[in-house]
């Protein structure tokens, strides 16, 4: 066993942890972050993205120990005294979920990509949401969720590490 300590959503924890544990499994398992999900545990799908000291990363692709000392935040941190993030509400506006299982991981990219490019082509946002993947094949209002909260000038709003 190894002992972490690191923030999650604004949150100061503190655990003995198997060094192979994954950073997904420890969100789930451990703190009950069920809002971050297992698509597909091979780093393909996206959908356990969340946010490593503001950088999007694939939490399956990421051992817990690594993120001993750093501060992550989830789909379930972004929203702030209820009011859900910007880059939330734009994917609620524009219907950018099917099913709404890759979407915890479509928002958290979204948030980062925004925040490195606050003003998107249509491209760049395809490119930079091609390493989330959805099933439901909803990408056209997912694009059109992120220039809606690209043109709302959200990329800064809210919590984003
Ligand atoms: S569960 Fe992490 S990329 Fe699919
Ligand atoms: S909305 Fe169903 S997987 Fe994307």
């Amino acid at each position: 066993m190894t002992r972490i300590s690191l923030t999650v959503d604004g949150a100061t924890v503190a655990d003995d942890v198997e060094p192979r544990m994954l950073l997904v499994q420890y969100l789930r398992e451990r703190l009950g972050k069920t809002g971050t999900v297992i698509g597909c545990d091979t780093s393909n799908c996206g959908a356990c993205t969340v946010h490593l000291d503001g950088q999007s990363v694939k939490s399956c692709n990421v051992l817990a120990v690594q993120a001993d000392g750093a501060t992550v935040t989830t789909i379930e941190g972004l929203a702030q005294n209820g009011t859900l993030h910007p880059v939330q509400e734009a994917f609620r506006e524009c219907h950018g979920l099917q099913c709404g299982f890759c979407t915890p991981g479509m928002i958290m990219q979204s948030v980062d990509l925004l925040n490195n490019n606050p003003s998107p082509s249509e491209e760049e946002i395809r490119l930079g949401l091609e390493g989330n993947l959805c099933r439901c094949t909803g990408y056209h209002n997912i694009v059109r969720a992120v220039q809606h909260a690209a043109a709302q000038g959200s990329s800064t709003a809210g919590a984003t590490s």
